[in-house]
């Protein structure tokens, strides 16, 4: 079946075509992302310093036809193929939400096809099962992106248990607010990393928050306070030896909890999923460790890492493919800005 996955949440417009494999065949092997585009609204918000929620969902209403006309001419499909319309329903902007609800839903509606409304997590989470490299359940997830840290038990589709997650910032965010501080833009995630990689180690001392709190919670504010001492301080402080202290604490505080988790559960598989999953010298570390500690550690392509449609259409045609529940058609939608990954079915 063909499946069109619409990604809205934030400030990517994400539109994807994904064929789903036949029932009773394993995903990764037999499914096909046949294409998938993602417009980034980066440089609309940059000026504000940050995502302007009513911003974004204006551009993802002027996005999302055009888009999924570039991503069906790009597969060599028409519209009347598709099987299925999946979309994100939460969590995430309100308004950026809706806009891609309304649309996938009408589309399905008109289609006459079952809308599928997909977790934006489970979209994560799931997503490095489409690579070349897939990793088998169960497995412990590592979830690092702008608005989330957690760590989960995922046992099956649909089935994940919170292990620990972040008490105030998230990691990515950690990373943004940082390289506000030090003039680098935003998102400034990508850039913080590549600024840390001419910097010198060890010259700036920052806190490991948590590290040893022998639970898998996490904290990243303090961080960034740290960060901001260090500039009113010092003086004049080095941007890029900074960029590497903030790198290696937070690299350093992931990999901890991560290796934590792997001896509570006792998993020997651990994927991570979500933007800072991007970040090389996060990946270096855990490859390390899992070298190290005798796990294996499983990444999406780093395309698939930041909000993307294929991971909505991919986990949509392994929730079908699981006999999972689909919502009906139906004129009355909602969306959940809010939404606990371990609530779902
Ligand atoms: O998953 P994502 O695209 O969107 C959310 O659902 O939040 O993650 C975006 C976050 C941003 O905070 C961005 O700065 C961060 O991921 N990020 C990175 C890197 N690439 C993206 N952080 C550190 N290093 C990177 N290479
Ligand atoms: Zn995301």
């Amino acid at each position: 079946m063909l499946i069109l996955g619409i990604e809205t949440s934030c400030d990517e417009t994400g539109v994807a075509l994904y064929e789903a494999p036949q029932a009773g065949l394993r995903p990764a092997a037999a499914g096909t992302l046949l294409a998938h585009a993602v417009h980034s609204q980066t440089a609309m918000h940059e000026a504000y310093g940050g995502v302007v929620p009513e911003l974004a969902s204006r551009d993802h209403v002027r996005r999302l036809v055009p888009l999924s006309r570039q991503v069906l001419a790009r597969a060599g499909r028409r519209i009347e193929d598709v099987g299925a319309v999946a979309y994100t329903e939460g969590p995430g902007l309100a308004g950026a939400l809706l806009a891609g609800a309304a649309f996938a839903r009408s589309l399905a509606q008109a289609l006459g096809v079952p809308a599928i409304g997909i977790h934006h997590l489970e979209g994560h989470l799931l997503s490095p099962l489409l690579s070349a490299r897939a990793p088998q359940f169960p497995f412990v997830a590592l979830l690092v992106s702008g608005g989330h840290t957690q760590l989960m038990r995922v046992a099956e589709v649909g089935r994940y248990v919170l292990l620990g997650e972040t008490q105030d910032d998230a990691a990515g965010e950690a990373f943004d607010k940082t390289a506000q501080l030090l003039g680098l833009g935003y998102p400034g995630g990508p850039a913080l990393s590549k600024l840390a990689e001419s910097g010198k180690p060890g010259r700036y001392r920052l806190p490991r928050p948590m590290i040893a709190s022998g639970d898998l919670e996490f904290s990243f504010s303090g961080l960034k306070t740290a960060v901001l001492t260090l500039i009113r301080n010092e003086n004049p402080v080095s941007h890029a030896d900074l960029a590497r202290a903030f790198v290696d604490a937070t690299v350093q505080v992931l990999v901890a909890k991560c290796t934590l988790a792997m001896l509570q559960t006792g998993l020997t598989r651990l994927v991570v999923a979500g933007g800072v999953g991007a970040n090389k010298q996060l990946r270096a570390a855990l490859d390390e460790q899992s070298r190290r500690e005798g796990f294996d550690v499983y990444y999406p392509e780093p395309e698939l890492c930041t909000d993307n449609g294929a991971m909505i259409a991919f986990a949509a045609a392994l929730r079908l493919q699981a006999g999972k529940a689909v919502s009906p058609a139906q004129h009355a939608f909602t969306v959940r800005p809010r939404w606990d990954l371990a609530a779902l079915t």
